[in-house]
């Protein structure tokens, strides 16, 4: 079974776009999203619209309860006190642009996706099995790994919310971070789609990246009053 995770999309409608395709393109079975679809980039309506008009189900993430339920924060960790600043504003944005649509449909996200594929259990969420804004980057040690194994109940997992792509095995059991559609922090600017093939005998990933057109985001996340800062973070992939 061949499928193609996107994972947190912030409001990127035209990285989506660009990333459905070469999903598409791939011949999968199965798209899936990963959830953050607001933020950073003012385009959260026109993104769960077009999850919505392509069927494409996918997991909530930290951004999506925090707007869908009106909290007070994101959830998100900041490096600096202007981050922090720049997030906040970012976040309030988004609560007051998102329509009764979008929050009712990020509402309803469940926080996990489980299924089966030739005997190996497969499992989707936003961050780490039981917290959705807890940062899971590649340099945890292995008990970490194992740890979050047990508790998802799954030889494959498969997740996002660092923005940076990775994948580790250890013995059975393979993690899989599909890495940002719509903002990625690995200094490449362009789209991250991830696609995973489960056959039999072999769990295959890649990671495709594709270029968009990265100044017109830039462009539409100043025009919309969002901070400048995230076009400028947007044009150097962090
Ligand atoms: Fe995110």
């Amino acid at each position: 079974m061949k499928i193609a995770i996107l994972g947190d999309i912030h409001g990127n409608i035209e990285a989506l776009k660009v990333a459905y395709n070469a999903a598409f393109s791939q011949k999968v079975e199965k798209i899936y999203h990963l959830g953050d679809l607001g933020g950073y980039a003012p385009f959260v309506n026109e993104v769960v619209d077009f999850l919505i008009e392509h069927r494409i189900e996918g997991v909530q993430g930290n951004y999506d309860d925090a707007v869908a339920n009106d909290k007070e924060h994101c959830g998100c960790k900041y490096e600096d006190q202007i981050q922090a600043e720049i997030a906040t504003l970012s976040f309030e944005w988004t609560k007051k642009h998102a329509t009764e649509k979008s929050k009712k449909y990020m509402k309803a996200l469940p926080f996990d996706i489980a299924f089966s594929v030739h005997d190996r259990k497969v499992k989707i969420f936003h961050a780490t099995p039981l917290k959705n804004n807890l940062y899971w980057h590649e340099d945890r040690d292995d008990d970490f790994y194992l740890h979050m194994a047990r508790k998802a109940e799954a030889n494959i997992m498969i997740y996002g919310h660092t923005h940076i792509p990775y994948r580790k095995n250890i013995g059975d059991k393979i993690f899989i971070n599909a890495g940002s559609v719509g903002k990625p922090k690995d200094r490449d600017t362009r789209t991250c789609v991830c696609i995973v093939d489960i056959t039999p005998d072999n769990v295959n990933t890649e990671f495709l990246r594709i270029p968009y057109d990265v100044e017109k985001v830039a462009s539409a996340i100043i025009e919309s009053g969002l901070p400048s800062h995230l076009a400028d973070r947007l044009m150097m992939g962090k």
